[in-house]
């Protein structure tokens, strides 16, 4: 597959980032050398998904230049990109700690092992995920559906994904996967990237839009429902692409499992609950002219929240690289792992 994430040559390389925006009908590549370069590219979605937006700021920043300064700016600038995965603040933090631990003579060369270090962990993490989560859905039958929103797989981290990864190593396992992929609206991740990506791996994918995964759920072709996270508070409310709240709701009317796949970079322990995670607000176009064909009045009057939040209570377990936990206790588990 593609690579979608890829730092060329050495500290004085440049970021090449598959660009997203043109999937699925084109295959082509951004050069990024500066940290604009980067900056644009995470704000226009070229890269986006949690990690994958922490991953290839971590490379922005060794386009920083080799002063402590610049680096230190760049830190600032990039963390104004997007505001709600948790990951982008996460990444520029360990970038800005090795800033301040680097020993002379070249910082580029820290920054840059740094970035290679949180991308590396990254593709980790996200094979732990998937068999963490492939353990937890053991038990549904061989050929059962699974439906997913937005996309959570190679194309939004360092590695195979999140929630993807679970039906990837479920796929890998023989038990046969039938995935109904939402389209999500308004940007269509779900049908551009994670159809993409599921018929490139040879899972069974069906595409819905996503006022269809009710209807979906109580023809009772769904035995799970997994997607991914951008920011966890604390007692496991889990903020997600748009549509992501309305689908747990139809999930848990109709005795659907709804799990969240996630690593530990994407959450937020100081905040207590979802009702304080930032909600990123796009611009209208992006409802009135998706993908440059106008569907609203001029001057129609909108509102563009492009993440919303499930409450833990509808949320049936967290799968992380730890294990897989109910919403209200992996605050604590994380916290035990990280002091050991
Ligand atoms: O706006 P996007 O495409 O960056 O939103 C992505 C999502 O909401 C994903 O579900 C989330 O980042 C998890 S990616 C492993």
């Amino acid at each position: 597959m593609a690579k979608t994430i890829e730092w060329i040559g050495e500290f004085d390389g440049h970021l090449r980032l598959l660009d997203q925006t043109r999937l699925p009908t084109e295959t082509s590549y951004l050069d990024c050398r500066t940290v604009e370069d980067v900056w644009q590219a995470i704000k226009r979605l070229s890269v986006r998904g949690a990690p994958a937006i922490g991953v290839a700021a971590a490379y922005g920043v060794c386009l920083a230049g080799d002063s402590e300064a610049s680096a230190a700016a760049a830190c600032d600038y990039l963390a104004t990109s997007r505001p709600t995965a948790v990951n982008l603040f996460w990444a520029l933090d360990r970038m800005r700690a090795a800033i301040a631990d680097h020993q002379a003579p070249r910082l580029a060369a820290r920054l840059l092992t740094e970035a290679r270090a949180i991308h590396a962990e990254d593709h980790e993490l996200c094979a732990a995920i998937g068999r963490h989560g492939a353990d937890a859905l053991a038990d549904l039958p061989t050929g059962a559906g699974i439906l997913t929103h937005c996309n959570t797989g190679a194309l939004a981290t360092g590695g195979d994904g999140t929630a993807l990864a679970v039906i990837f190593e479920l796929h890998r396992r023989g038990r046969e996967p039938k995935v109904y992929a939402d389209e999500t609206r308004p940007l269509l991740q779900g049908a551009r990237l994670t159809m993409w990506e599921l018929m490139e791996r040879g899972v069974d994918a069906t595409l819905i839009t996503d006022s269809m995964n009710a209807q979906v759920m109580r023809e009772g072709r769904v035995g799970a429902v997994i997607v991914g996270a951008d920011r966890i508070a604390a007692n496991g409310d889990a903020a997600n692409k748009i549509g992501t709240y309305a689908a747990a709701i139809a999930a848990r009317y109709h005795n659907v499992p709804f799990y969240v796949a996630a690593p530990s970079t994407t959450f937020d322990l100081t905040l207590a609950s979802g009702n304080q995670i930032p909600i990123e607000e796009r611009s209208d176009d992006e409802i009135t002219r998706g993908f440059g064909k106008q569907t609203a009045p001029d001057d129609a009057k909108t509102y563009n929240p492009a993440f919303d939040v499930t409450p833990a209570e509808l949320i049936t377990g967290i799968v992380t690289e730890l294990g897989v936990f109910e919403p209200g206790k992996v605050a604590e588990a994380l916290t035990a792992a990280a002091s050991k």
